[in-house]
C-alpha cells in the first residue's frame, strides 16, 4: 500500500493546489485535501470511483499547481511522458514528487533524474520509492507524449495496450473470423481500434460499439476509425450497457489489472458478453491458452467451441446467451 510512503512525504498533507496524476479508485488518499486537489486519471473504472469519493477528478490536466505527484506508470515511455507533464503543470518553486513501485521502474527513473538535477526526501517503503525532484526544469522537453504510428493510418501513445504494433492474439482473432459478421457488434477492450478496424471490414456491419477503459487508447481509437458506423465509449466493460442487444460481440479481453495477473477480469468481460447479445448473438474472444475461461463461458452461453488457435493462444465461439444474463445486466 503507498499510503505508507505517501504519509511519510507529506506528513502535515500535500502543500497548497495539489495535482495528482494517476490513482487508484480505492486506494487511501488521505494526504490529500479534496477541496485543493485535482486527480487526473484515465482509466474510467478508477475515475468513476474516485469520482464518487468527492475528489475532483480529470482526464487532462489544467492549470499550474503548487504540489504535483506523478504516479509511476508501468512503461518507461508512458512514464517520462508523465513526469514532464508533471513538470509542465507545476508553479514556480512548487513541488514535483513522483511516486512508484519498484516493479515499475521507480529505481531506474529516480536514477536518471539524480543525474539530470537531483532529488531528495527519498522515502522506501511498501516495495517502492518516493522522491521529490530538485530541479523540475531540467526535465527534457522531449520526455513529453507524442503520437506514435504502429502502421500506417494508425496512432497510438505509450502506454496504451500494444501501442507499438498489432498483438498477437488480436491478430489470430481477427484471421479466425467468418467474411460475413452480425450486424450489430460490441467490441469489448477495444484499445486503439486495430482489432474493430478490421471488423469493419468485413461484410454485414452496420455498427460498431468500440468501449473501453483507458481514456488515452479510446482518443487514439477515435482517430484511428473514422466510419461513421463506429461509437466510442468510455467506459468499464464489466458494467457496460447499452438499450438494445447486439447479435455479436468480438474481444480480446485483458487479464492483468496494473502488474498482477487477473483472470477475474476476462471472466467478467464474458459474463458483460453475454448480457449485451441476444440468445442467438454470438461471442468471438481470444484468450491466453492457460486461462480457463471455458468455465465462465459455460455458465453464461449454451453452446460453447474452440475454433482456432495454437499452444499460445485459443480462439473460442459461443452462442445461446441465457435469458437470465439479460433479466440480471
Ligand atoms: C488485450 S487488450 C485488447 C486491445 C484491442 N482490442 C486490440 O486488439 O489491440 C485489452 C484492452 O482492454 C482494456 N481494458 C482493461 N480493463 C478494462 C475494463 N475494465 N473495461 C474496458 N476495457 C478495459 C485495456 O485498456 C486494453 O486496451
Amino acid at each position: 500500500m503507498r499510503i505508507s510512503r505517501l504519509e511519510l512525504a507529506f506528513p502535515e498533507g500535500a502543500a497548497g493546489q495539489t495535482l495528482v496524476l494517476g490513482a487508484d479508485g480505492a486506494e487511501d488518499l488521505s494526504p490529500f485535501d479534496r477541496a485543493s486537489t485535482l486527480i487526473v486519471e484515465g482509466m474510467a473504472q478508477h475515475f468513476a470511483a474516485l469520482k464518487a469519493r468527492g475528489f475532483n477528478v480529470a482526464t487532462e490536466a489544467d492549470g499550474h499547481f503548487d504540489t504535483v505527484l506523478v504516479t509511476l506508470p508501468r512503461s518507461r515511455d508512458a512514464a517520462r511522458a508523465r513526469i514532464a507533464q508533471g513538470a509542465a503543470h507545476l508553479k514556480p518553486g512548487g513541488a514535483l514528487w513522483i511516486d512508484g513501485q519498484k516493479t515499475d521502474g521507480i529505481e531506474s527513473i529516480l536514477k536518471e533524474i539524480k543525474k539530470l538535477g537531483g532529488i531528495s526526501d527519498t522515502q522506501s517503503k511498501a516495495h517502492g520509492k518516493i522522491a521529490r525532484v530538485d530541479d523540475p526544469a531540467a526535465i527534457p522537453a522531449d520526455w513529453a507524449s507524442r503520437p506514435l504510428t504502429p502502421l500506417p493510418g494508425f496512432t497510438t501513445r505509450a502506454g496504451v495496450f500494444s501501442a507499438e504494433g498489432i498483438d498477437a492474439g488480436s491478430a489470430m482473432l481477427a484471421a479466425a473470423l467468418p467474411d460475413k459478421l452480425p450486424t450489430r457488434i460490441v467490441d469489448l477492450g477495444a484499445g486503439w481500434g486495430w482489432l474493430s478496424a478490421q471488423i469493419l471490414a468485413h461484410p454485414g456491419v452496420t455498427q460498431l460499439h468500440l468501449v473501453e477503459a483507458d481514456h488515452t487508447a479510446l482518443e487514439c481509437a477515435r482517430l484511428n476509425i473514422t466510419d461513421p458506423r463506429a461509437a466510442f465509449h468510455w467506459a468499464d466493460a464489466r458494467n457496460f450497457s447499452l438499450r438494445e442487444p447486439v447479435n455479436g460481440v468480438i474481444m480480446n479481453p485483458p487479464f492483468h489489472e496494473g502488474r498482477a495477473a487477473d483472470p477475474g477480469l476476462g471472466a467478467a468481460f464474458i459474463k458483460a458478453a453475454a448480457g449485451l447479445l441476444t440468445s442467438a448473438g454470438r461471442l468471438w474472444m481470444v484468450a491466453n491458452r492457460h486461462l480457463p475461461y471455458e468455465t465462465q463461458l459455460g455458465q453464461h452461453f449454451a453452446d460453447v467451441a474452440e475454433i482456432g488457435g495454437d499452444n499460445r493462444f485459443k480462439i473460442l465461439t459461443a452462442t445461446g446467451a441465457g435469458a437470465r444474463n439479460r433479466r440480471t445486466r
